[in-house]
């Protein structure tokens, strides 16, 4: 059974589609990654997946629950997470005490949130770095405790927003091994949105393509990456040429 399934959905603003009849299925412990370029609805189709956007039309069922209709923090309790692609540091904050906030959804107990919280920030390599206040540390680390956060609401999907953006080579490969870690130690399935290709492509077991509010492909990472429909809404007509005439040469 999948654990994600969307189907048909549409998100409008006014008089622009952000999304337009999307449909796809993300199955247990998948990892999907979805790209595509600015403005292709990604962050979107998170908000409403993970209900901070009703949809416009459209059904979103989570681990066999239509949660459409759902509200964020009542997804949340379901076993779905996401972080921000802008991230907001609370900042009265110290990192324990944010990554706390998550753990706050499943206990009420000051001693168990710190104790998971305490844990989680070890398992993300940034034990360290608790009584810091959030806004001290570098992006990277900060990005850490942010995945802290949304890890400590024990997620079943975690959905992640542009994780390496603001990210330099070294830690952007320090990511993919958290995430890979993150994926095969905790069977957590991953939907992930990401400019940085090389990350995609090493993570995911398929990835779809959106562009103008529309999927418009999907596939295997290596096989999209070369689908010249794809090609074409990153780089424009110009290079489909150039790839479709490097191909016969
Ligand atoms: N809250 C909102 N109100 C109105 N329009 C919005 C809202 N959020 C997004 N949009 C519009 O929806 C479209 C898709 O934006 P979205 O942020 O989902 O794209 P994206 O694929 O995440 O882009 P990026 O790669 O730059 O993050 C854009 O035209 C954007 O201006
Ligand atoms: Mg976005």
């Amino acid at each position: 059974m999948a654990l994600l399934e969307v189907t048909e959905v549409s998100k409008e603003f006014g008089g622009l589609t952000a999304n337009q009849d999307i449909s796809f299925n993300l199955d247990q412990g998948e990892v999907l990654g979805l790209i595509g370029p600015n403005g292709a609805g990604k962050t979107t189709l998170f908000n409403c997946i993970a209900g901070h956007f009703p949809v416009t039309r459209g059904r979103i069922v989570f681990d066999g629950r239509d949660i459409t209709p759902l509200k964020a923090f009542d997804v949340a309790r379901l076993g779905l997470a996401r972080t921000f692609q802008i991230f907001q540091a609370s900042g009265d904050l110290r990192v324990a005490e944010n990554v706390m906030v998550g753990a706050f959804l499943r206990t009420g107990s000051r001693r168990q949130a710190r104790a998971k919280a305490e844990a989680w920030l070890d398992f993300l390599e940034i034990a360290e770095t608790g009584s810091y206040m959030l806004s001290e540390l570098p992006v990277a680390r900060q990005k850490r405790v942010a995945l802290a956060t949304a890890l400590a609401t024990e997620p079943k999907l975690l959905l992640l927003d542009e994780v390496a953006a603001g990210l330099n080579r070294a830690e952007i490969e320090g990511m993919v091994t958290l995430l890979q870690r993150i994926h095969t130690e905790k069977g957590i399935a991953l939907l992930l949105t990401e400019h940085v290709l090389e990350m995609v492509m090493a993570l995911s077991h398929r990835v779809i393509v959106l562009e103008s509010g529309r999927k418009i492909a999907e596939g295997e990472p290596q096989a999209v990456v070369k689908d010249p429909e794809v090609i074409r809404a990153y780089l424009g007509d110009h290079f489909v040429k150039r790839a479709g005439e490097a191909g016969h040469a």
